[in-house]
């Protein structure tokens, strides 16, 4: 039997996060492995990854449910079947409970693409360019009862151009994503992130000395 970290996915819409999980796994001293993923929505892209990859899959569609705790009991009851160790929002756009939280309590993570607490909740490019940031970025969390909030794992960062378009951001920044959630994943699995209050310390890793400045500085 294998000793990886079971960690199971839930999903809504496209699943690059997925994919790129997906092959992280793949990769045999990945520490981790996908035991099942979890979509509410019953069209929604990253199921055909899922299924293209042999991972079981489970539409838990919650419109079926009369409500978010009867949707919610049903997802666990798929997690817990598979033994899953660690849950990982990868686009997953509902809001869970407090039960739900306090259950899965410091197993539950999640990807958003901004620089977290700048920016929660949706349409975050616009905003972040609309603000006129120069810079935005993706962050791994815990996931606590309030959206988008809970204490930060690790956060890439990447430049706002002058002439970007929101895609165009986006974009720049789901590439970060990609690399980002898999060494969250891959840290967890080896017992390398440590919660401390609000604050999360990874052990054993290099921490960037290098300052950015966007425009680059002139002196
Ligand atoms: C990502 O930008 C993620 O940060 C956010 O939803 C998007 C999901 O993209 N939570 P995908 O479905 O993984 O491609």
């Amino acid at each position: 039997m294998s000793n990886k970290l079971k960690i199971g996915i839930l999903i809504s819409g496209q699943g690059s996060n997925l994919q790129a999980l997906i092959d992280a796994c793949e990769q045999p001293d990945f520490p981790a492995e996908i035991v099942l993923v979890i979509s509410n929505v019953k069209n929604a892209k990253g199921i055909e990854i899922a299924i293209n990859a042999n991972i079981p899959c489970f539409i838990i569609d919650h419109k079926k449910y009369i409500n978010r705790e009867n949707f919610e009991a049903v997802m666990t009851e798929r997690l817990s079947e598979a033994k899953v160790e660690l849950v990982c929002l990868a686009g997953f756009m509902r809001l869970l409970s407090k039960k739900f939280i306090k259950l899965w309590f410091n197993r539950l993570i999640n990807i958003h693409p901004s620089l977290l607490p700048a920016f929660k909740g949706l349409n975050v490019h616009v905003r972040a360019i609309d603000a006129g940031a120069k810079f935005s970025g993706c962050t791994v969390h815990f996931v606590r009862k309030h959206m988008d909030n809970g204490p930060i794992i690790a956060q890439s960062v990447v430049p706002v151009h002058d002439d970007d378009t929101s895609n165009e951001l986006a974009e720049r920044i789901l590439k970060q994503e990609h690399r980002l959630y898999p060494s969250v994943v891959r840290w967890f699995a080896e017992d390398r992130v440590k919660i401390q209050g609000e604050r999360v310390v990874v052990t054993g890793i290099d921490h960037p000395e290098t300052t950015v400045t966007n425009p680059s500085p002139a002196l």
